[in-house]
């Protein structure tokens, strides 16, 4: 009897071999899923994101984008729909947005004070708004009705009363109310 069939009847050495290859397929797994994550943190490390907007979150009431005027949504001049809103302890500013129905909407949006966020209804419209920072990001919204959009990050004692809505309407309906750099807006006055 050679070592080789004494190997192959022997169940333990079987079992150590079974044993050995799979913690060396394990160990390649970790070593692979390591470096994925060395390579990944040193990439994002040494590029970070592009198109990161600042804001100054003391002074964007008083001057530039996000100044009360500014806010709501209109069309630029290149004929995009631009939504311009703010968040701060307990409410968005403007506390009902009006967008065009299967039209890409492009939101711009930060926060004066803490971390807040907002998602619409039950779209994939979901933003982090974080102080010092612009959001941005293009949604389309397929059908005309109304959606809650509450603010979804904890940001103190009021959060579950952050809440605004976004009216999705027709976009012939929209267009013809946001003619010539209009503000299109739904909050009753
Ligand atoms: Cu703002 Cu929660």
């Amino acid at each position: 009897m050679n070592a080789a069939t004494s190997a192959t009847d022997d169940p333990h050495a079987i079992a150590a071999a079974a044993e050995r290859r799979w913690a060396l397929i394990v160990g390649i797994i970790i070593a692979l899923l390591v470096a994925m994550m060395v390579l990944t943190g040193v990439h994002w490390a040494a590029m970070p994101p592009s198109r990161v907007e600042t804001v100054d979150p003391r002074t964007l009431h008083i001057s530039g984008e996000f100044v009360e005027a500014n806010l709501g949504t209109s069309v630029d001049a290149n004929g995009r729909v631009i939504a311009r809103l703010v968040a701060q302890q307990y409410s968005f500013e403007p506390q009902c947005i009006v967008v065009p129905e299967k039209t890409p909407v492009t939101f711009r949006a930060t926060s004066t004070d803490v971390v807040h966020g907002f998602v619409v209804g039950t779209t994939n419209a979901n933003v982090m708004l974080v102080p010092g920072f612009v959001a941005t990001f293009t949604a389309t919204f397929p059908r005309a009705g109304e959606q809650l959009m509450p603010c979804h990050e904890y940001c103190g004692t009021g959060h579950e009363a952050m809440w605004a809505r976004v009216q999705v309407i027709p976009a012939d309906e929209f267009s013809a109310r946001a003619g010539r750099g209009k503000r299109v807006s739904c909050v009753r006055r």
